[in-house]
């Protein structure tokens, strides 16, 4: 009998790819990018040499490098049509996820997939700086081709020279979200690939995917809930009433990193470097001491089950601390993971079959057909 077969809901434990990317091992609380553990890359790389290195599967020599920065620097103009919908979209105070989505699904494909890639990589930055100039009633700022990917971004957004603590601070994120096994948006881009469709494509249902609150999440919380806090010697009090009243502690646990998310402690290493002589240190102080007392009340509310820190939590600290505001998280997480997408798209293209899983029917069989009068 087919309701007999057993449905895999959300896939969980189904494999449905081989990767060179990214290897997620949660009971070790490993993070693998390309063969490199996560705090032996994202602190230390450019966002550059991390393209370079999930597209080719080795690290770029310098004349790779000067190669690719010259050729993503050069395309970050953006089209008229898709200026004009993230500009558009800005002032009408649209979701930032949403003017993105629309902003990209107007880029051509190319007939080069790689150029295509490229293409999209360095428009990413640009549509959201043009949506987030526009949104705040500011001038769309030109981008600059002498500065790199991240630096570019910050200019953009803000038309002040970048200072090199916060550029290496928003690079160390870029490297530490770009990829991260087969999540659901890169499921979704690899699905889209499978039918043979185009980038473009591809990376637009795949911004929607991880608009998704499950999925690309809002960082935003986790920070509220430090502000809330205020001051150090609050911070027993406030997160026990939480703990009381069955409210979630925002940033802390994980569905697959069950011993520590390592990309967490890779952003409270970068955070660190980046508070201590740029930004509000006292901030970061508060932060170190709400997440120790968070662990601690965690560990006596659920005894053994090693609730700990997770990516959210050290994120918005990051990004806060680059002035970022909570509605740029996502759309700036997205800049970065639109690299492992297309990375893992070049692989499905090589797969060359199309994803086609099977549902289960559950309906009924034999209805019997009433005209419209009669019902
Ligand atoms: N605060 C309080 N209690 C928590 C908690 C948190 N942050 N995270 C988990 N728990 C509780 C769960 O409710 C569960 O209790 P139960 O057994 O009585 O139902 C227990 O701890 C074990 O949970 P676990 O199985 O380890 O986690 P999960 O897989 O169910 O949930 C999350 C994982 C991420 C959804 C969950 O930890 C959470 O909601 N965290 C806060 C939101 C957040 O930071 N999200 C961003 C994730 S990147």
């Amino acid at each position: 009998m087919a309701t007999e077969t057993q449905v895999h809901v959300g896939l969980e434990g189904i494999v449905a790819a081989a990767t060179r990317l990214s290897s997620v091992d949660g009971q070790a609380g490993e993070l693998i990018i390309a063969g490199f553990p996560l705090e032996r890359l994202a602190p230390f790389a450019t966002f550059e040499e991390t393209i370079f290195l999930l597209w080719n599967d080795h690290l770029p020599s310098q004349n790779e490098l000067a190669e690719l920065r010259q050729s993503l620097a050069s395309q970050r103009q953006l089209p008229a049509l898709t200026l004009e919908v993230a500009q558009q979209l800005g002032r009408e105070q649209a979701d930032p996820m949403d003017a993105l989505r629309a902003a990209t699904a107007t880029l051509t494909p190319l007939a080069d997939e790689k150029a295509t890639a490229q293409r999209i990589v360095a428009a990413l930055p640009t549509i959201v700086a043009a949506y987030w100039r526009a949104r705040n009633q500011a001038e769309f700022i030109e981008p600059r081709s002498d500065l790199s990917h991240a630096a570019n971004y910050l200019w953009m957004l803000t038309g002040n020279e970048p200072r090199a603590e916060q550029v290496r601070a928003l690079e160390t994120y870029l490297n530490t979200v770009v990829d991260h096994g087969l999540n659901a948006s890169t499921f979704t881009t690899r699905v889209i690939i499978s039918t043979e469709s185009d980038l473009v494509s591809a990376v637009t249902g795949a911004i929607g995917a991880l608009k998704g609150p499950l999925h690309g999440g809002a960082p935003g919380p986790a920070l509220d809930m430090v502000f809330e806090i205020g001051t150090a010697d609050r911070a027993e009090e406030v997160l026990r009433a939480k703990l009381a009243r069955g409210e979630r502690l925002m940033g802390f646990g994980h569905r697959v990193y069950k011993v520590r998310d390592p990309r967490a402690e890779v952003l409270a290493g970068a955070a660190d470097q980046l508070f201590a002589n740029d930004g509000n240190r006292e901030l970061y102080e508060l932060v170190r001491h709400v997440e120790q007392t968070a662990i601690r009340l965690l560990e006596e509310h659920k005894p053994g089950r090693k609730l700990q820190t997770n990516v959210e939590f050290y994120t918005a600290l990051l990004l806060h601390g680059i002035d970022f505001e909570t509605d740029l998280f996502t759309p700036t997480f997205t800049i970065s993971r639109a690299v492992g997408w297309i990375a893992h798209a070049f692989e499905q293209r090589a797969v060359g079959r199309i994803i086609r899983p099977q549902s289960v029917y559950t309906g009924e069989r034999n209805r019997t057909w009433v005209d419209v009068a009669e019902r």
